[in-house]
């Protein structure tokens, strides 16, 4: 799918159903053998629709996911597992020999190694926002921000899950607080989305500094990164910031309370166990993770996709 998207066969699809290898080739220059083997895999993935007669399109439903000019494309999160993330896929077997905290004694921490260049920097930055900018529009809906004026989106990246709340609630502002190297891809965010000075930035370090002051804190794909403690850590000083009469916002992927599935879940699981320090939980996980830092009437409200939002009160 990689290879394919790449070398733009699912954008010339999107416009030529109906085309044959021949002519795919010809138009995207690529070699006509190597490319009518790819097909055929993407046929029997049922990616493709392919006819008796060899011509190709797009299987009903998959354009949103893989033209890249439809704003749901996900590849780009591809992209990052192949650039950063897959050479360490083979881990797993030293894990299992060894254990992860012996076999990553001298990694350094797994966000120096994503931010280590401009592109790893932008590809990773790129890839989140695919996750999660979509979604973010039903999750800003389901939080029901019309009271809240000041958000603080810890780890907010180049801005998902801000961007869609500014749309949806034109009296809000938003503080993204993340990491300095981001600020400049926020601060692109916020031209493209023409926010102005409802979308800003503070620059600094989670463990280290206070988060700034807000009525509603929240934590997009970011307790997932962590383990228990740390995420505790995290949530009690969520609750120092978070102005009486607030919420705190989780939005994270959700294991099913048996943990037998979802599917995805238990793969990205797998996956987040070399790419960072944490692991996916169920929501009654999440559920005492908030209420054992102070936060009361905890609720979980599950979306159509599978990011989900847990909301907890500052009393
Ligand atoms: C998995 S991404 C989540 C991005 C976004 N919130 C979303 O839902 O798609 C984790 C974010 O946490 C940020 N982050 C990691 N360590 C941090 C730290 N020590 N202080 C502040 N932000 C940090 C990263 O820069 C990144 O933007």
């Amino acid at each position: 799918m990689h290879l394919a998207d790449r070398s733009g066969v699912f954008t010339y699809l999107a416009d030529n159903a109906g085309a044959t290898t021949a002519k795919i080739a010809g138009a995207l220059e690529t070699d006509e053998e190597t490319l009518d083997r790819l097909l055929l895999v993407l046929a029997s993935l049922n990616v493709l629709d392919r006819t008796a007669g060899g011509q190709y399109a797009l299987a009903d439903g998959v354009r949103p996911y893989l033209d890249r000019r439809e704003p749901r494309y996900l590849l780009g999160f591809v992209d990052h597992l192949l650039g950063s993330t897959a050479d360490r896929f083979g881990q797993l077997a030293a894990y299992l020999e060894r254990g992860k905290n012996a076999v990553d004694a001298d990694l350094p921490a797994p966000f120096a190694t994503l931010y280590r260049d401009e592109e790893s920097t932008r590809r990773f930055l790129t890839a989140m926002w695919q996750l999660s900018f979509h979604v973010s529009h039903e999750l800003a809906a389901l939080a029901d921000l019309g009271h809240a004026r000041r958000l603080v989106d810890v780890g907010g990246a180049s801005g998902p899950f801000s961007v869609a709340a500014l749309l949806a609630y034109p009296r809000l502002r938003s503080t993204v607080f993340d990491l300095p190297q981001v600020g400049p891809y926020l601060a692109e965010t916020a031209r493209e989305h023409r926010l102005g000075d409802r979308l800003g930035f503070s620059g600094g370090d989670f463990f280290r500094d206070p988060l700034p002051e807000g009525d509603c804190v929240a934590f997009g794909y970011i307790l997932s990164d962590w383990d228990d403690e740390t995420c505790s850590q995290l949530l009690r000083k969520a609750y120092d910031a978070c102005r009486p009469g607030g919420r705190v916002l989780v939005m994270e992927r959700l294991f099913d309370e048996d943990r037998q599935g979802p599917l995805a879940t238990a793969v990205m699981n797998l996956s987040m166990y070399f790419e960072t320090q944490g692991r996916h939980r169920t929501p009654a996980e999440y559920l005492s993770l908030l209420e054992r830092a102070g936060f009361t009437r905890c609720a979980v409200h599950r979306s159509t996709a599978d990011k989900h939002l847990l909301v907890g009160r500052r009393d």
